[in-house]
């Protein structure tokens, strides 16, 4: 097991779409314990694979009933809004709230290849959407809108300019 470094905004790793995981097998599971062990240490309650240099679409969660995995994951339903102050491990130190769906339907590949569903709502459903975008190359900031995310932006590459 090892802990692993967290890529941060402005790495291209995290602006690209991921690839799809074409075969669970050993060298994934080893990577499925880094990324959990990452994200306890962190401490988080969702990691991506890009977050951690890894082209591929699956993410880990834990958000206190223990961690798990999504392989390959889509969103197949969402519903209800709420707005949540959110935060992201790849952009250290900030929160915004942010507005998105409430309920959502997770469908995706097990650890041990299976295909599954989860329905989940609040901070999971969160996680779950967060984690997503993630594999699509896209950050929290990008769910602001316009003028936030400009300011969020300005704010961020001052801050990371002065070593704040
Ligand atoms: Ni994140």
């Amino acid at each position: 097991m090892a802990v692993l470094p967290i890529r941060t905004i402005g790495d291209q790793v995290l602006v690209r779409r991921a690839r799809d995981v074409a075969e669970v097998d050993g060298r994934l599971d080893q990577l499925i314990r880094d990324m959990i062990e990452t994200m306890h240490e962190a401490p988080g309650v969702g990691l991506a694979a890009p977050q951690v240099g890894v082209d591929l679409r699956l993410f880990v969660w834990d958000v206190g009933d223990g961690p798990d995995v999504a392989i390959n994951p889509t969103i197949v339903e969402s519903s209800g809004r709420w707005r949540y102050e959110e935060g992201c491990l790849s952009v250290p130190g900030y929160f915004w709230p942010i507005e998105r769906p409430r309920r959502v339907l997770l469908r995706y590949v097990t650890r041990d290849g299976e295909v599954a569903e989860r329905e989940a709502e609040d901070l999971l459903g969160r996680v779950f959407l967060h984690e997503t975008d993630h594999l699509d190359g896209v950050l929290l900031i990008e769910r602001l809108d316009d003028e936030e995310r400009r300011e969020a932006k300005q704010r961020i590459s001052r801050e990371r300019w002065l070593g704040a």
